[in-house]
C-alpha cells in the first residue's frame, strides 16, 4: 500500500480522475478504504446512477473509480456532519486524490473490457452482484475462467483462447 498507482490511461491523460492504490493480496480481510464510501446509502437510497460515478465504463475497458469533483458536486453543499464527511473536504482542501484500494482485479493474462459487455446490454449487477445493497463495497473472489465461459455459453459469445489471453 501507499504506492499510488494511475491505473487509468483517461484519467492521467485528463489529470483530473480518480486513483487507484495497491491494495492487499489477502482475499480474507476487509480492505480499509481511505473513506468509508457506502454504495447501500449513494446507490439505493440516493438513487445514483452507477455510470454517474463509474464514468469511463461504457467508453473504455475500465470503469474507474470516480475523482473527487464528482463527489464535490453534491458535497461541497451538503453540512459536513460525519467524520468521513469531513475527511473527504480536507482531500479536496489540499488537492489530494483519495487513494482508494481496488478490489477486483484479473491476472495480467487476461483481456477484459467493461466497454464491450456494457454494450452487449449486461447490466453493472449481472456481474457485480447487488453492489446497491452494500454499505461496504467487498473484495470480488477471484473471477474464474468458467465464470466467463459459462456466460459466453449462454450468450453465444466466444470461446477462443485468444478471445481472452492476448
Ligand atoms: C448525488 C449526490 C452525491 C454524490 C455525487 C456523492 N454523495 Fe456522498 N452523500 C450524499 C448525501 C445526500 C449524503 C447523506 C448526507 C447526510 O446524511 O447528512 C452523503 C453521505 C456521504 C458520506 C457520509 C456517510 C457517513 O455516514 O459518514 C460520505 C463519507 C460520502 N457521502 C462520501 C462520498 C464520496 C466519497 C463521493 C464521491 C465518490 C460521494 N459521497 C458522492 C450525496 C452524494
Ligand atoms: C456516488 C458515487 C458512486 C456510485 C453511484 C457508485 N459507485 Fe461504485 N464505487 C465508488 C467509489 C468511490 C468506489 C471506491 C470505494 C469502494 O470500493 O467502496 C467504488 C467502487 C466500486 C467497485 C469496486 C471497484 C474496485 O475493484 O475497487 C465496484 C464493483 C463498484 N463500485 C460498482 C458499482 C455499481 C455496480 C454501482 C451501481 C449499482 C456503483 N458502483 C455506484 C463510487 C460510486
Ligand atoms: C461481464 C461482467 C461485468 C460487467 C457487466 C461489469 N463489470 Fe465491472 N468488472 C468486471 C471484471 C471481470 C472486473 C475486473 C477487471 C480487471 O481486473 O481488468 C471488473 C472491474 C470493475 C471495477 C474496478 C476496476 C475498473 O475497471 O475500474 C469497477 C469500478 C467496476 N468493475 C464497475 C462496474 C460498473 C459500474 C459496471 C456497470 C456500468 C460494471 N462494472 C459492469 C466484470 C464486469
Ligand atoms: C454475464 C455474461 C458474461 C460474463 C460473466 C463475461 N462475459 Fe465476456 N462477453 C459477453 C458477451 C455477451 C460478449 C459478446 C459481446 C459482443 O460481441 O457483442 C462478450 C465478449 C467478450 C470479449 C470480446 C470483446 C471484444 O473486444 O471482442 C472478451 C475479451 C470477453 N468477453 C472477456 C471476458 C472475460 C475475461 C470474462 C471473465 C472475467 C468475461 N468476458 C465474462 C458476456 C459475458
Ligand atoms: C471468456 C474468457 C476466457 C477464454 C475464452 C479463455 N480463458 Fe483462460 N482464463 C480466463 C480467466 C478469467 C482466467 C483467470 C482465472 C483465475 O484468475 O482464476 C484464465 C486463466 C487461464 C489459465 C491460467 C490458469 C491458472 O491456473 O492460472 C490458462 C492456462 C488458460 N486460462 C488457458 C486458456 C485456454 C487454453 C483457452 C482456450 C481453450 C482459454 N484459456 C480461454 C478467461 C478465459
Amino acid at each position: 500500500m501507499g504506492v499510488i498507482l494511475a491505473l487509468l490511461a483517461g484519467s492521467v491523460a485528463m489529470g483530473i480522475g480518480g486513483l487507484y492504490s495497491i491494495g492487499s493480496a489477502d482475499l480474507s480481510v476487509q480492505d480499509e478504504q481511505p473513506i468509508r464510501f457506502s454504495h447501500h446509502l449513494h446507490a439505493g437510497t440516493l438513487a445514483i446512477k452507477c455510470q454517474y460515478c463509474h464514468r469511463y465504463a461504457t467508453r473504455s475497458p475500465v470503469a474507474g473509480v470516480p475523482s473527487m469533483a464528482v463527489c464535490q458536486t453534491c458535497h461541497q453543499s451538503l453540512p459536513q456532519t460525519t467524520p468521513d464527511m469531513k475527511m473527504l473536504q480536507t482531500y479536496w482542501k489540499e488537492k489530494r486524490p483519495i487513494p482508494w484500494v481496488r478490489l477486483q482485479r484479473l491476472p495480467d493474462h487476461v483481456y477484459f473490457t467493461h466497454e464491450m459487455h456494457l454494450f452487449a446490454g449486461l447490466s453493472c449487477i449481472s456481474c457485480h452482484g447487488n453492489v446497491d445493497r452494500m454499505s461496504n463495497t467487498p473484495r470480488a473472489p477471484t473471477y474464474e475462467m468458467g465464470w466467463c465461459l459459462t456466460c459466453h455459453e449462454q450468450r453465444g459469445a466466444s470461446h477462443d483462447c485468444w478471445t481472452c489471453h492476448k
